[in-house]
């Protein structure tokens, strides 16, 4: 487990280098994860080296998981182990992801769905490599068939050091509540540490999800979308509730920054990605959008940071009015 408990998702087209570093620049995040890679791409030698360039990591990030989606056994543990060779810390495998490309080819969510084959892959990523392995999950793959506690049971017994459950099932997708009585369940059923996650948006819902489930750390997504602070907030390094527009502007500014550091793509795709990103920090005064609508069309780096540039005041991020004072929780 890290210190502090807290956990960012890994997220398709989000959680990327850039993302994750602005989560840790903030502080109060405890570990980071990267989006899904597929262990296909990274096992065939033709398109190795995109994927890794795709799914940038660095050692030195930190605590940071990378994750590998896949099927198959010795498919996975080879991507485990370049991964690995790369200098990945932690491998994480994806058993929740329920987009038709990866469970048509009996990977992510799927493989709830088959606790055989689950511990199969589990088994060989284990035996490949000599670093933790932690598995990500749904609760099962429908209300009639919720399998995380079996799997959960078996990937501890085959040895993996943690297991985040999302609360909800494959069929659900992103729909309804998450129901946080299968987090307590597996919790129940296993003695490694077990990860909360699905709907968390403040503090006082992390505290209430370890008092109802007895989880032992807490990931957050969506929340952390435009919201990056909200980890520091937890942390008490931030002020609690929504920071001012400056600091905003400062944030979303600085993750522009990272972005077009360390981003491996073109830019023309780099800036379309983070159109999306950018505009979710809601940098307008109330019933406005002009600044929402100027972001959603910038064509590169340099038209973004000539639009958050003056709404950030020109400051360095890190000395925003209200920053870092030691403050309550949100
Ligand atoms: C845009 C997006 C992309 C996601 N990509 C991944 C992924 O690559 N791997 C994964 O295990 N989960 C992925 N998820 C699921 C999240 O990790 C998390 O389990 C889910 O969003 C529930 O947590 P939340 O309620 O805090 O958002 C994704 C979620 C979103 C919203």
């Amino acid at each position: 487990m890290v210190t502090p408990a807290t956990y960012l998702a890994p997220m398709a087209g989000q959680s990327n280098r850039a993302f994750r570093e602005l989560c840790r620049e903030l502080g109060g995040v405890g570990m980071v994860c990267t989006e899904l890679i597929s262990s296909t791409a990274l096992e065939n030698r033709g398109s190795r080296k995109r994927a890794l360039a795709w799914f940038d990591f660095d050692a030195s990030e930190g605590p940071l998981a990378v994750q590998l989606f896949g099927a198959q056994p010795e498919i996975m543990a080879e991507a485990a182990r370049i991964v690995v060779d790369c200098g990945a810390p932690i491998v994480d495998i994806n058993m929740g992801c329920w987009v038709p490309k990866v469970v048509k080819k009996g990977g992510g969510a799927a493989l709830l769905g088959d606790c055989g084959q689950a511990t199969a892959v589990v088994e060989a990523v284990l035996q490949a490599v000599d670093v933790p392995v932690t598995v990500k999950v749904r609760s099962g793959i429908s209300a009639h068939q919720l399998t995380a506690v079996p799997f959960a049971r078996a990937a501890a017994a085959a040895g993996v050091s943690a297991i985040t459950v999302h609360a909800r099932t494959a069929e659900q997708g992103f729909s309804g509540l998450a129901d946080w009585s299968i987090i307590s369940r597996v919790c129940q059923a296993v003695a490694i540490p077990v990860i909360g996650n699905g709907d968390l948006t403040n503090l006082q819902e992390a505290r209430q999800m370890q008092r109802e489930t007895g989880c032992q750390g807490w990931m957050v997504g969506r929340a952390a979308l435009g919201n990056p602070w909200l980890f520091a907030q937890w942390a008490g390094l931030v002020p609690a509730g929504t920071p001012p527009l400056p600091f905003r502007a400062a944030v979303a500014w600085r993750h522009l920054q990272l972005t077009e550091r360390f981003t491996p793509l073109p830019e023309k795709v780099a800036v379309r990605e983070l159109r999306g990103q950018l505009s979710r920090y809601r940098l307008d005064e109330p019933g406005e959008t002009r600044v929402r609508d100027r972001l959603v069309h910038i064509e590169s780096f340099a038209q973004g940071q000539e639009i958050l540039g003056p709404l950030a005041q020109n400051l360095s991020w890190k000395e925003q009015p209200g920053s870092h004072s030691k403050n309550n929780e949100t």
